[in-house]
């Protein structure tokens, strides 16, 4: 059986994120979409918020489950033998941040292969971050979030000015 993770923070997860777990979910038999710390980011939501947001919006997914963990991504692989992780490539920006973490996870565990699938392009442009930021500008977030968990981030954003 082939199983494949979706790391991330999903501080919230996006309409690009669920694009990118559905289409691995069409090439891998299991995917894990694993809620992780990023170190250089303060979350908006905690781990289980965004556990169960994610969980809200995968559900027609049956084999998609969702899990947190608090430390290193390449350990957490190793638990669950993953045979890959799956991260969406946006731009050629996304590529030297993400081509050092592929590197240094393959480091931590020689058998993991790190997988890009570029972003479809109507999602290019978007990031958690820019969700944020056009919330807090009171702009509407509804064409970039999935609807099973916009009022959920519209009333943390708002309660977050
Ligand atoms: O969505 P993001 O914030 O770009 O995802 C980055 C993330 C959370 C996948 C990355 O920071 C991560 O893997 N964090 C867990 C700790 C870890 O394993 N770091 C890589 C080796 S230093």
């Amino acid at each position: 059986m082939a199983i494949a993770i979706c790391p991330g923070s999903f501080d919230p997860i996006t309409n690009g994120h669920l694009n990118i777990i559905e289409r691995t979910a069409k090439l891998f038999d299991e995917v894990i979409v694993l809620v992780l710390k990023n170190p250089t980011k303060v979350p908006l939501f905690t781990d289980e918020e965004r556990v169960d947001m994610i969980r809200s919006c995968t559900r027609y997914l049956p084999n998609v489950k969702v899990d947190a963990y608090s430390g290193l991504l390449a350990d957490y692989a190793h638990q669950v033998k993953a045979d890959a992780l799956v991260k969406g490539l946006r731009a050629v920006t996304d590529f030297e941040y993400e081509f050092q973490m592929s590197l240094i996870n393959k480091k931590l565990n020689p058998l993991l292969e790190t997988m890009f699938l570029n972003t479809d392009s109507e999602y290019m442009y978007l990031s958690s971050s820019i969700v944020k930021q056009v919330g807090e500008g009171g702009g509407s977030i509804a064409d970039f979030v999935p609807a099973a968990v916009r009022e959920q981030i519209e009333k943390r954003i708002k309660e977050n000015i």
